[in-house]
């Protein structure tokens, strides 16, 4: 366990926030300011030994500046309880910090402008397994830790465990579906619902 007094690691995500929230390039500013919304940095602990990434806010995230607080939240609440995590022991962001017009997916320009933050979120809380929820995230963070020749089908790659290699050490990275899926689609929350004790499995 890192020594919680020694390090910074409060102060750098405090960096981090000021400089989403000051942003004033990103192609969703406008967005931003015309809809009187947040960004949404993330959340959770800063010594999480699992950080979830998901795509980008959606209309309450962007309401209230907190990461998966709607609908797909409530599904992510009960994944984390069946698997006995606590929301408060893990951390919580999306690749893209604001909120994309009418929830369409993340454009590429977008997912490349504030790629840099989360790749700076990842440095300094360091965690041990990152678990990705839906395709984007999946796609990005497998490309960023030497795992393309394993990108596949989300289908295909959910709830597998690949191990590799991050600046501080070895990873778990573990494809799940996006939780927004479950919303609709029961077989999809069923297969959450076991890949959650992968998940859980992973950090025994
Ligand atoms: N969907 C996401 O990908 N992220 C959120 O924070 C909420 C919904």
């Amino acid at each position: 366990m890192p020594n919680r007094l020694n390090d910074n690691r409060t102060e750098l995500l405090k960096q981090i926030r000021d400089e989403v929230v000051n942003f004033k390039n990103s192609p969703l500013y406008q967005e931003r300011i015309k809809n009187k919304v947040f960004p949404v940095i993330g959340e959770g602990s800063h010594y999480a030994k699992i950080m979830f990434i998901g795509e980008a806010p959606g209309r309450n995230e962007a309401q209230t500046g907190r990461p998966f607080c709607g609908a797909a939240g409530k599904i992510l609440d009960e994944l984390l309880a069946s698997a006995g995590i606590k929301r408060e022991d893990v951390y919580i962001t999306n690749i893209v910090k604001d909120r994309p017009p009418f929830n369409r997916d993340p454009l590429p320009e977008e997912i490349e402008a504030y790629a840099p933050f989360l790749a700076r979120q990842i440095e300094i809380i360091k965690p041990e397994i990152i678990a990705t929820l839906g395709r984007f995230a999946m796609a990005y963070i497998m490309k960023r830790f030497s795992l393309e020749n394993s990108l596949d089908s989300i289908s295909r790659l959910h709830g597998r465990i690949f191990e590799t290699e991050a600046s501080y050490g070895k990873i778990k990275v573990i494809p799940l579906y996006h939780p927004a899926v479950a919303v609709y689609n029961a077989n999809t929350k069923e297969e959450l619902l076991q890949d959650f004790q992968t998940l859980r499995s992973g950090i025994e």
